[in-house]
């Protein structure tokens, strides 16, 4: 077994692979860590690796692992072997891996209409969106692909509502967000980004946005009264990518009241939080309330489509007409039938129980290991994190490694903070599985 990087580094380059490239590799890999190794991927992972690495931009900094097959919590490497799923996909696996119904809407509906472009009705658009509007108890929705279309989406009504229905003065519309937020990779999106690798570099930002702290319902009001302009505030109920930040019990439910007040809305990013991820169908729910637009992605295809959604009343939604938005792909009949089984299997399968029940497990259990290493375990259903204390220069990422080696694949965000987000599927004995995995690799830091 290979325990250092530059025994590593030689063999990769004695296996033929190129010096550039595998020094850069094991700089992304195993850059702020201890130097130590704890297990080569295998010849075959390497070369997946190193042709990703070749012919692929470098705006990923994957874990060295090469996966070939999932289903359910798990998923296996191209050598066979089989870990937990502790990320899902950044919350899109919600209902597993493949799952069986999900991918059978998916199949069925390929075989006979996967796009006709909204120039043309068809059969299967309708059916969801009443499907979907009845359920989260909305009026209309918009459909697009990807998470942060859909959040450009909400920007957009909200900038529309603002002139159109709150009378704001031509392109003085301002929508508010948090610090730490996270909403996606395009230029509006990271226009609100207080992340320097997020938006470093790609600047001029687009103009209409400002940042007001998370958690902190006295700066928005200051803010809200100060600004006439304002139109919204685009919030995550519970910041994911900011390594699982968690508001106070009552956050959206004092935010909107102020919205309310100043005439603003509240756009709900519930992209990361929604659909049973945190113990409930959205985040929103724990505050009892109803975001006047609501975003949702990710899990409304399962991890098998991109599939994302806007939802809001008649007076937001019908502020865009006819022409004045789409997408060639948002809306298409697969996603159609692929969006109704994703949102019926989380509602059969009682996902939102189940991850609420096991959310308590899980974190009980992580605050039960004794170990300096772990500063703090947080979350809400099975959206949580621990924060690594760095002692002896073991980073957040060396403890992933090594739960990669232990069976089990989890990732660092935000440096020290280590997500555990698995899919909402998984059982009592499977999740107890997973803490004594995590117990065993966090304490063989410390002997
Ligand atoms: C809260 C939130 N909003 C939006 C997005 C963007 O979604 P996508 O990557 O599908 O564009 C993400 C992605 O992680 C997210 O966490």
């Amino acid at each position: 077994m290979i325990h250092d990087r530059a025994s590593l580094l030689n063999l990769l380059i004695e296996s033929g692979l190129n010096k550039s490239l595998v020094v850069s590799h094991l700089q992304r890999c195993f850059g702020s860590s201890t130097g130590k190794v704890d297990l080569a991927p295998s010849k075959k992972q390497q070369e997946i690796i190193h042709r990703e690495d070749k012919y692929g931009a470098h705006n990923y900094a994957p874990l060295p692992v090469a996966l070939a097959k999932a289903e359910r919590c798990y998923l296996w490497d191209t050598d066979g072997k089989r870990y937990f799923d502790f990320l899902s996909a950044y919350s899109a696996v919600n209902q597993g891996h493949c799952h069986p119904k999900i991918v059978k809407a998916l199949i069925d509906q390929s075989k006979i209409l996967t796009l006709t472009s909204r120039a043309f009705f068809n059969d299967a658009l309708g059916e969801y969106e009443e499907y979907i509007t009845k359920l989260f108890g909305y009026d209309k929705v918009l459909p697009m692909n990807t998470g942060v279309e859909g959040g450009e989406t909400a920007c957009k009504l909200a900038r529309r509502w603002g002139y159109d229905v709150k009378g704001v003065p031509k392109n003085q519309a301002k929508i508010l967000f948090a610090h730490g937020n996270f909403w996606g990779r395009t230029i509006a999106a990271i226009s609100t980004s207080s992340d320097p690798s997020s938006h470093g570099g790609f600047g001029p930002f687009v103009p209409g946005f400002e940042n007001i702290p998370y958690n902190d319902i006295k700066a928005l009001e200051t803010k809200l009264e100060s600004d006439k302009n304002i139109v919204g505030f685009m919030v995550e109920p519970i910041q994911g990518e900011a390594g699982v930040v968690v508001p106070d019990e009552g956050y959206l439910r004092e935010a909107q009241k102020l919205l309310n007040k100043h005439n603003a809305l509240l756009i709900a990013d519930e992209v990361q939080t929604g659909l049973c991820r945190t113990g409930r169908m959205l985040a929103s729910d724990w505050d009892n309330i109803k975001p006047d637009i609501l975003v949702l992605g990710k899990a409304l295809s399962g991890g098998v489509y991109p599939v994302s959604a806007v939802l809001a009343r008649d007076e937001i939604m019908l502020t865009i007409g006819r022409g004045q938005h789409g997408s060639t792909y948002g809306g298409n009949p697969v996603a159609a039938r692929v969006g109704i089984a994703a949102l019926q299997v989380l509602v059969e399968e009682k996902l939102a129980e189940n991850a609420e029940r096991l959310g308590v497990v899980l974190r009980a259990q992580l605050a039960a290991i004794k170990s300096p290493r772990i500063a703090l375990v947080r979350g809400k259903g099975l959206l949580n994190a621990i924060v690594i204390n760095e002692i002896g220069g073991v980073t957040a990422w060396d403890i992933c490694m090594r739960l990669r080696d232990n069976g089990l694949l989890a990732k660092p965000t935000q440096g020290n903070v280590i997500r555990f987000a698995p899919p909402l599927i998984m059982t009592e004995p499977e999740v107890m599985e997973c803490v004594e995995i995590i117990r065993k690799t966090v304490l063989s830091f410390d002997s």
